[in-house]
This record gives C-alpha cells, structure tokens and sequence, in this order.
C-alpha cells in the first residue's frame, strides 16, 4: 500500500473516543521516502485544526532543529503516536496509544526509515521499554530491528530553557549517526 491511501484510511479511523472531539485526524507530513522520521506525542490545537502536525510552537522549534542539519520539513517525515488531539491537550490514554499503534507501525513499514527520533518521553516510551529520556536522549539504539533516537520534546525547551541546548546538541549528532547506519557500524549504536 503507498503512504497517500494508508494515510487516506487512518483518517477515517474510528477506532477510539478520540474520533467524537477531534476536527482532523493529523496523519503525519513529509517525504515517504524519508530517512529520518520525527515521532511526537500527539497533535494539539493548531494541529487538529489544520490537519498538520508541530505546527504550534513546538513545531517551529522543531523545524529549526531540522534546519540546523540542513534538512527541510519536506525531506523527513513527521508524525505522532497518537494521530488525533486529546481534548485539552491531556496526555493520551493507554487505550487510545494502543489503538494508535498499527497505523504508525504501518507509516513506519512503508517509509522505511534509517533512523526514527522519538520526541519526548511518551514518544520514546511507546518504542523503547525501560528507557528515561534524561540519560538517554542522544543515544541511538536499535532495538527489533529499527534504529532509535530519543531526543527531549521541543515543547519541553519552552518550559526549561537548558533543555534546548541539550536538543540542539542532540540534533547535530544525527548527521554522524545516519553516516554510522549507512557503514552499518555497530558499535556506535547500543543494542537495547
Ligand atoms: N506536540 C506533539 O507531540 N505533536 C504535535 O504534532 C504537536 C505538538
């Protein structure tokens, strides 16, 4: 199936409460042939309204992180666990993760990434079990298969303004990080 009609099917998922409250199911943005595909939590109120995701305040950190690695929003993917916004921003439930879960693990299936960075606790709690976003943001792991690389969420640089730098020097590892998957190095990657 290509990314457009799985993308066409999550968007009439009906799956969980989430359907009643939400304007747009936020699918993800970007390229299907991306090498690195970001993964946040779920959309919030500019996103539901418009049907994009980071595209708030987040989101334009976000897209200066990326633009640090001198990438484009175009050139990765972008998408969240949860595709519809919890009403009040709330975290997303258990049930509601779960009944998320193949439609990434579909989006993940088809674009193939080299390396999928999970942004934020939940984002990386969702991949990578027994894991704690302070000691272990900026370490890619591979674990099942797939290269992992939790960084700390944009929005948590909003509040805390020392996280941003940490952000930043997790960003500018990717370039290397991609260059050590593709010589298929395994040492620099810590198998989970
Ligand atoms: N935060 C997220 O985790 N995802 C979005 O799409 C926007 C903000």
């Amino acid at each position: 199936m290509s990314l457009k009609k799985l993308n066409e099917k999550i968007s009439q998922c009906k799956k969980c409460e989430l359907c009643k409250t939400r304007i747009n199911v936020v699918c993800g943005s970007g390229s299907d042939q991306a090498e690195i595909m970001f993964v946040g939590e779920a959309p919030g109120r500019k996103e539901d309204e418009a049907g994009l995701p980071f595209i708030g305040s987040a989101g334009k950190i976000l897209d200066e992180m990326i633009e640090s690695i001198k990438l484009k929003r175009d050139d990765v993917y972008i998408a969240n666990v949860v595709k519809c916004r919890p009403p009040e921003n709330r975290d997303p439930k258990p049930e509601e993760v779960v009944m998320c879960k193949d439609w990434l693990n579909q989006q993940i299936e088809i674009i193939k990434p080299k390396l999928i960075v999970l942004l934020g606790r939940h984002s990386m709690d969702r991949f990578l079990p027994g894991q704690k976003i302070s000691v272990d943001h900026g370490k890619p792991k591979r674990y099942n298969g797939r290269i992992y690389y939790p960084v700390y969420h944009p929005a948590a640089t909003l509040y805390k303004r020392s996280l941003l730098e940490e952000l930043q020097k997790d960003f500018q590892k990717i370039p290397k990080i991609i260059k050590e998957i593709e010589k298929d190095n395994k040492d620099e990657i810590t198998e989970v």
